[in-house]
């Protein structure tokens, strides 16, 4: 394809791919499956490689993210972005509206929005297309984060028809979805980093991290509900947000009721009881509604105060609050050895539950709050399941009152704390003789997903650690009847129960066990990888570094943990007792079998549909026998296997590049003996 042939197809699939994002995040009405989306992406990106001179920062590729920021710039907001005044209850937003009322010298018609809790952000498009997103920073000036808003799916990178203003900036909010919010802290659990405390300051803390490619890995969503324009089409900011969702921003559709228009504060308080109730039923989080007078003229007449328009106010739900005692700080040590400190209240009832503790997150959580013992603190229940101290009385601090300081040294096995550079937690590094650790590790071993042992739970580790019947993994393997009998609560059936489900997990397989025995940033799928290309634990323990950053989806970061993990000769000691033991080190005879190097070192694209085999089982035998898959055609590719209806575009580039196309059968040939 020639450079202009390029452009051309460049801006074809540019268009395609912007309309396929705003049915799919826009209108939750896709056309086509998202293989087929995710192959024109790729197509986009294989063809912005090879010509980048014909990459705009605005092509939907940007989707993928791959832009790094070193810093951010500060930029100076063309309209300052202003807050809201809060209201908490009728009597308030009575008076709110008796001053509209007496303002305008006449009733006013009001919109009603959600008050979406999340990162307030303001995009400006110039010809349609975005050119900038900042924070809100102090209001005056804030920080340029446009690579990183780039890869949100909600954000258009293009508006669409020809009716918007050439100039025009709107604002809205930023948030993390519940959903995904939680998908990624389990699966930092599982990798035994610490969670993220709550789903806005991680979407704050997600728009300034430096590589746009992890923003673009979380699905960050986005509501816009403001429009600043020198014209707009209508006079009513009703009727001006629908227009802006045939732009293609993401308004809130009036079927959603996430908008309303009110005619009088009654209909304005049905709208808020509503969203009182049914809050929780949301995928994300809003802490209240905002209240504003539709009509445009009726809203400069109005004005602002120095800090916030005269024609909105903020509602805010009720959070519960109370106040009670800090009676201590204890600090608990986690199966990766993070450190949190817990707040150890006065018992005390908020929303329906006796209240004894608090998270308090970390060292800076605790400065920030400037927290003493004895101190009356105030305790909320926000979002999230366990409350927090939001607050101190200073009026009720007395002077002998001791300031809480965070602690030097581990609890549980007195070793000197560690802080790595720009983490928030602190850890203890005796990951060998701290107890929580090491029962951890155990827990960690006999989970579901991991060797699953039925009749060993969390409690009975405990137990037997404390009574110094295991002191790690391999120990289990070796408990006896005798040993167990004589246990409290431990009747004949729970003891046998424990030896069996011993026994039976000498059969699962060898990637599981990978899996199990917890080395740092190997999850379940990392360890399957791992299993399938290495085959055994042998292969695994002396491969460098450089080895294991060929396996496909290994990276730096895992590499060496992986290394670091086999250097310990406590750790490769370990695995000897397990092999003893008789777990499974090496993948079965039938999941090796049909396995061979036949494809070593070539590239695959597979694409169409085919009579013999599904598309998963011809991707399926080509990593079998040592081939790499790839998505998109590039003059590495070896081979492109084609079925049934593969796109013309492909076909195309395929020939173009010299690339030979085969059929299931061909390939079927290429691995036969
Ligand atoms: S309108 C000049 N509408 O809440 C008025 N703000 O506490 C501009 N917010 O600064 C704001 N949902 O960051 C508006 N539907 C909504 C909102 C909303 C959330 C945020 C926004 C605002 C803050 C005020």
């Amino acid at each position: 394809m020639d450079k202009e042939a390029a452009q051309k197809r460049i801006n074809e699939l540019a268009e395609q791919i912007n309309y396929h994002n705003h049915r799919y995040y826009m209108l939750s009405d896709p056309e086509i499956a998202d293989y087929d989306f995710d192959m024109l992406l790729e197509e986009l990106v294989s063809l912005e490689k090879q010509y980048p001179e014909l990459a705009d920062e605005n092509s939907p590729s940007n989707k993928v993210g791959g832009t790094v920021t070193k810093s951010f710039k500060t930029v100076i907001h063309k309209y300052p972005m202003l807050s809201l005044s809060n209201s908490y209850n009728r009597e308030e937003l009575d008076e709110f509206d008796a001053r509209v009322q007496k303002g305008l010298g006449r009733p006013a018609t009001y919109v009603c929005e959600l008050k979406y809790d999340g990162v307030a952000i303001g995009i400006t498009y110039i010809n349609g297309v975005l050119s900038q997103a900042i924070t809100r920073g102090d209001g005056e000036k804030g920080d340029d984060v446009s690579a990183n808003v780039r890869t949100i799916r909600s954000i258009p990178l293009r508006l669409m028809g020809d009716a918007y203003p050439d100039e025009i900036e709107v604002r809205g909010e930023i948030f993390w979805p519940r959903k995904d919010f939680n998908r990624v802290n389990d699966e930092r659990e599982e990798l035994g980093e610490a969670r993220l405390a709550n789903p806005r300051n991680a979407a704050s803390g997600t728009l300034k991290m430096q590589d746009s490619r992890v923003v673009a890995g979380r699905k960050l969503d986005s509501y816009l509900y403001f429009l600043l324009a020198d014209e707009l089409p209508s006079r009513s900011h009703y009727e001006n947000v629908l227009k802006a969702r045939e732009w293609g921003l993401k308004i809130p559709p009036p079927e959603s009721n996430y908008i309303a228009k009110c005619q009088n504060l009654d209909e304005v308080f049905g709208f808020i009881e509503y969203w009182d109730n049914k809050r929780k039923d949301l995928d994300f989080d809003i802490d209240g509604v905002v209240i504003k007078v539709d009509n445009l003229d009726d809203q400069a007449e109005l004005g602002f105060t120095a800090k916030s328009p005269r024609w909105a106010m903020a509602y805010k739900f009720k959070t519960e609050r109370v106040s009670t005692r800090l009676n201590s700080v204890s600090f608990q040590v986690g199966r990766t050895g993070a450190i949190t400190p817990v707040a150890n209240l006065e018992p005390v009832l908020l929303a329906g539950t006796v209240v004894k503790r608090a998270s308090l997150h970390n060292a800076d959580q605790i400065a920030k709050l400037g927290l003493h013992i004895g101190d009356d603190v105030y305790v909320e229940k926000g979002g999230e399941i366990i409350p927090k101290i939001v607050g101190v009385d200073l009026e009720k601090r007395k002077e002998e009152f001791p300031v809480v300081n965070f602690i030097s040294h581990c609890p549980e096995c007195g070793s000197e704390l560690k802080r790595m550079d720009g983490e928030a937690q602190h850890f203890c590094p005796n990951i060998w003789d701290c107890p929580p650790q090491i029962k951890g590790r155990m827990s960690h071993f006999i989970s579901r997903k991991a060797m699953d042992m039925e009749g060993l739970g969390e409690e009975t580790i405990d137990q037997l650690f404390e009574e110094g019947l295991i002191s790690d993994i391999s120990d289990i393997y070796s408990l006896t009847m005798e040993q167990l009998l004589p246990l409290e609560r431990m009747a004949e059936k729970s003891a046998e129960n424990l030896l069996n489900g011993a026994k039976a997990s000498l059969q699962i397989p060898f990637e599981r066990v990978l899996f199990a025995i917890g080395i740092r940033f190997v999850g379940e799928t990392v360890a399957k990888k791992l299993a399938r290309h290495f085959k055994n634990i042998d292969a695994i323990m002396s491969a460098d570094s450089d080895s294991l950053l060929a396996v496909d989806e290994i990276g730096e970061r895992i590499a060496a943990s992986v290394v670091e993990f086999f250097a310990d000769e406590r750790n490769k000691k370990l695995i000897e007792r397990l092999k003893t033991a008789g777990l499974k080190f090496e993948l079965d005879e039938s999941e090796t079998q049909g396995m061979s190097d036949k494809l070593k070192g070539k590239t695959f694209v597979v694409s169409g549909v085919f009579s013999k085999y599904s598309r998963d089982e011809i991707k399926a035998m080509i990593e079998k026998n040592g081939g790499k898959n790839s998505s998109s055609i590039s003059s590495k590719t070896s081979y492109v296997v084609a079925g049934e209806n593969m796109g013309p575009a492909k076909l195309a580039k395929a020939e173009q590049l010299g690339i030979e196309i085969i059929g299931e059968e061909e390939l079927e040939e290429l691995i036969s003996d």
